[in-house]
């Protein structure tokens, strides 16, 4: 039977949306409305108990770009520590990351996804995961939809180390989780690859968790 997609488009989709540094296009404007479509796409996410409490803050202004990245790049020593002591694929990812600190102000757009509602810390596991897991698919699939109109982004989570110095600076109230930044932009070019993965059998437990499945 026919598959209710083109798969070969909808596997390429999913398997080159990568984390986009170095080749996100800075001169490029982008349009509020390019990124509030994307974000209508994100909201077909699913959400524990249906509670789309997601907000997303897009932050276009060059000062407050700037303000915001050189709270970013506070965390320029620890990215260049993981740096140092990483080689082959982590390694080149914290080359880019290390590459993005100084360069995370140029880019033309910044979203901030949000969850109204900050889980006390001493709130259960299965609280926290329902609060993360009900924005992070939701960010996955605004990343997507941005990959699918030749833009590009990297989910990035360093400046929650300053969260509420960045929540000041946007007036986000106290009860609002910020997950994440996400540079967004153009790319240049779009000819991504898949990434290098280990086969999905080597990571798959069969009927239950044991050290036999993986193989
Ligand atoms: C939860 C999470 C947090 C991340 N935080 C950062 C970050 O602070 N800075 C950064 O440059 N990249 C960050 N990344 C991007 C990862 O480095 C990237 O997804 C990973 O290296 C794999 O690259 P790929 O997505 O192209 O396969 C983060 C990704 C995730 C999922």
């Amino acid at each position: 039977m026919k598959p209710p997609f083109d798969l070969e488009t909808t596997d390429r989709l999913l398997t080159t949306t990568r984390a986009v540094r170095r080749r996100l296009d800075m001169r490029r404007p982008v349009s509020r409305e390019l990124i509030l479509d994307c974000i209508a796409i994100a909201q077909q996410a699913p959400t524990g108990s249906n509670s789309q409490s997601w907000r997303w803050v897009v932050v276009s202004h060059p000062s407050t770009r700037s303000e915001i990245a050189s709270i970013y790049a506070r965390g320029r020593d620890a990215v260049e520590a993981l740096r140092a002591e990483t080689t082959g694929q982590t390694r080149r990812v914290y080359d880019s990351a290390a590459w993005l600190v100084d360069h995370l102000a140029e880019a033309p757009i910044f979203v901030i996804p949000c969850v109204v509602g900050r889980p006390p810390s001493e709130f259960s596991a299965v609280l926290h995961g329902t609060c993360y897991g009900s924005i992070l698919p939701a960010v996955w699939s605004f990343q997507l939809a941005l990959r699918a109109r030749g833009l590009g982004s990297v989910l990035t989570t360093m400046h929650l180390i300053w969260e509420r110095e960045v929540a000041d600076l946007l007036g986000i109230p106290d009860d609002v989780l910020q997950v994440g930044l996400l540079p967004v932009a153009y790319t240049v070019g779009d000819d991504f690859k898949p990434a290098k993965r280990p086969p999905a059998a080597s990571i798959t437990h069969l009927d239950r968790w044991n050290d036999e499945s993986p193989t």
